[in-house]
């Protein structure tokens, strides 16, 4: 057949995400506004020849202020959804104060989403925390469940029932292994965070269904798909292991507390063996983008199919994407990875929606603002927002709710 058209279902969700820390700008009570100003990290930078400004946020995209216009071009990009996270440091500047024009900005923002027909997808933890937290607390410490909770409790009384789909900490692993200001080394201090993450999780999706018994609630976790050289049966072992320290051990806690499953997927590792012992590595062979991060379609495929076999639930894929600065590699990347997409859900995967990261060239953490993610290009000096190419061939699946393939 010459080139086939793969449709989707009805009321498929076609979104992009970003993250508040990311694009808002100006994130001063964070941690992670901090950790980039401070001289530790400033002086660590100029002894790699590398300019600290670069690796500083300070206005990133400045969607803090220019919200309404971007959210126009999520509408003129076709798209019905858009995920984005709360803030935290903004709305508990200070431990125990409540910052109510925080919540008011928020709350207009999802206005906004909703009144061009643009579904919001609110995350209450992306990255980043208040400074007071990290500095006095930390996720290991014992009362960071209930210090969240708090938080969680006071989105879901002031926005719960103004949106549906929620999602509580984004990749919590990487909340507190990420290189940052909350990256814990300590093994024992990771467990009891690890465990605090879990039990944060389960006080948000409590609180959000508390405020709106409609609401959606979930965590976006980061999957990677894990392979191995055939070669030695042990392989098969380690990919099991691999999986169930990754992924199987956190969700199988949350279980109880998950409505629907959200899977960040960008790249696969792949097992080998070096002197005799197991190792990974990055995928190896394919097209990969500008971070070194191979393209692989399948690995999306796999989770998802995995992922519908094993937990009963709707899936959404909450972050999937590529740095690309020069847009050669993205239209490709978006249309392999949806015809995975749309291969588990013709073999049972109940797949709802689909967010590209990024909406928008961003703040990429430690990695500073090299990597271009978005669909829309950022001018840094000027603020100047440009529509790629490869967005307007993502728009256009959107639009039609059909992707073509083209060989
Ligand atoms: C994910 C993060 C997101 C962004 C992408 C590239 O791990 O959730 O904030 O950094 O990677």
């Amino acid at each position: 057949m010459a080139n086939p058209t793969l449709r989707f279902p009805e009321g498929f969700l076609w979104g992009a995400s970003t993250s508040a820390h990311q694009v808002e700008g100006n994130n001063t009570n964070s941690d992670w506004w901090a950790w980039e100003h401070s001289k530790k990290r400033m002086d660590a930078l100029t002894k790699q020849g590398l300019n600290p400004t670069d690796f500083q946020s300070n206005d990133a995209a400045d969607h803090f202020n220019r919200y309404r216009a971007d959210t126009d071009l999520i509408k003129k990009l076709n798209l019905n959804a858009y995920r984005f996270s709360l803030e935290w440091a903004r709305i508990e500047p200070e431990e125990g104060n409540f910052d109510i024009k925080a919540i008011m900005h928020y709350a207009e923002k999802i206005e906004a989403l909703k009144k061009r027909g643009i579904e919001p997808i609110v995350t209450l933890h992306h990255q980043t925390n208040p400074n007071w937290f990290t500095k006095k607390y930390g996720w290991q410490h014992w009362r960071a469940p209930e210090l969240f909770g708090r938080y969680a409790e006071h989105i879901a009384q002031t926005l719960g029932t103004q949106a549906t789909w929620w999602l509580t900490i984004n990749e919590p692993k990487l909340a507190v292994l990420r290189n940052g200001p909350a990256k814990i080394y300590n093994p024992i201090s990771l467990l009891l965070a690890l465990r605090h993450l879990i039990s944060a999780h389960q006080r948000a999706y409590d609180a959000l269904h508390r405020a709106n018994p409609e609401a959606q609630v979930s965590i976006p976790y980061n999957f990677q798909a894990w392979s191995a050289n055939d070669f030695y049966s042990v392989d098969e072992f380690l990919i099991r292991t691999a999986r169930r320290l990754d992924h199987g051990w956190f969700l199988g806690k949350i279980k109880n507390q998950l409505d629907y499953i959200g899977v960040n997927y960008y790249t696969a590792y792949r097992f080998s063996f070096r002197r005799g012992l197991p190792a990974w590595r990055q995928h190896g062979g394919g097209i990969v983008s500008d971070m070194g991060w191979e393209i692989y379609p399948e690995g999306l495929y796999h989770i998802l199919h995995e992922l519908g076999q094993q937990y009963d639930l709707p899936i959404i894929i909450t972050e999937n994407g590529i740095a690309d600065a020069s847009d050669s590699r993205r239209a490709y990347f978006i249309s392999k990875h949806l015809e995975a997409v749309h291969r588990a859900i013709g073999n049972g995967a109940d797949v709802r929606g689909y967010c590209y990261w990024s909406l928008m060239d961003n703040f990429e953490w430690a990695h500073g603002f090299e990597p271009r993610f978005g669909l829309i290009e950022i001018d840094y000096k000027t603020q100047k927002r440009t529509i790629r190419a490869s967005a307007n061939h993502y728009a256009n699946i959107a639009k039609t709710n059909t992707l073509k393939l083209t060989e």
